[in-house]
């Protein structure tokens, strides 16, 4: 737990709902933080957007955070923007910024017995192959797939809808076809989007018995904690909830924001402030 006097802000960002994911597990591995999450909600989905565009949508986010809410720390909870702007946002910014791509790549090392891990993402970050890349480094064999379908389903609250099921039946189907082509024997499924956990009952149900599903979302809070704290271990507490700040912005559809970001956060986000990014 973050002594009072000391709290800090911790900048949480993602295009949409998805990054909830990140500050839910934030708030249980760091509680006592005054959190401020941005999601750019005019604009996504990103994940079907250039390098180019993501990196100017994401550091134009992380200056909000950063520059209006006084972050000191920023995590971006968000696969596409880690994977396409990594580098641009810590040049853009004078605080830490810490990317979900390499926790969950660790996360699949630790996972993985066979050393083959399935990775579904969004279509920018698996054309960017960062997931590839980052499992290769660690000697694991990676199979990429892009799932561009998902993200607007959770957006739309159809977290447990049997289309929903459908669909990652069909995707998952065709990565295992895949994998099985190139003799692989995956052990591992990193979901390599922060909007994926909200499906996780869904995914689970769709993978064969022996595989573990791997949360990039989860991977990433646990070292955020890790590196801000700089401690070696980081325990889930409840003890500090009473002082947990959280401050949501949506550049828009606010409302929407206050009834989903809920549902997904697990707890109310209070009134949501409206932020105005450009276009
Ligand atoms: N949640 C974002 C991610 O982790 C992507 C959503 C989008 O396409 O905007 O990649």
């Amino acid at each position: 737990m973050i002594n009072s006097s000391t709290r800090p802000t911790i900048g949480v960002f993602d295009s949409g709902f998805g990054g909830l994911t990140v500050l839910q597990a934030l708030l249980t591995y760091l509680p006592g933080a005054r959190y401020a999450f941005l999601g750019d909600t005019a604009r996504l989905p990103y994940g079907s957007k250039s390098r180019r565009t993501i990196a100017r949508y994401a550091i134009e986010s992380a200056h909000f955070l950063v520059r209006e809410q006084g972050a000191e720390f920023l995590v971006i909870a968000c696969n596409t923007a880690s994977a396409l702007a990594l580098d641009a946002i810590q040049d853009a910014v004078p605080v830490p910024v810490l990317g979900v791509i390499e926790p969950g790549a660790k996360a699949a090392l630790e996972a993985s017995r066979t050393g083959d891990v399935l990775v579904i993402a969004t279509d920018a970050t698996v054309q960017s192959h960062a997931y590839a890349s980052a499992c290769h480094a660690r000697g694991l064999r990676a199979v990429e797939k892009a799932c561009p379908l998902l993200v607007p389903l959770v957006e739309e609250g159809w977290t447990n809808h049997p289309i929903t099921a459908e669909v990652i039946r069909i995707y998952l189907d065709e990565l295992w076809a895949e994998a099985t082509q190139k003799a692989m024997h995956p052990d591992a499924l990193v979901l390599g989007c922060t909007h994926y956990p909200l499906l996780r009952p869904l995914i689970e149900a769709a993978v064969p018995p022996g595989v573990q599903v791997i949360d990039s979302a989860a991977a990433a809070a646990h070292a955020a904690v890790l590196q801000f704290n700089g401690r070696a271990a980081a325990h889930p507490a409840s003890s500090g909830e009473q002082q947990t700040e959280i401050h949501c912005f949506a550049t828009d559809s606010v409302e929407k924001f206050e009834r989903l970001g809920s549902r997904f956060l697990g707890r109310p986000v209070g009134k949501v402030g409206l932020v105005d990014l450009g276009g």
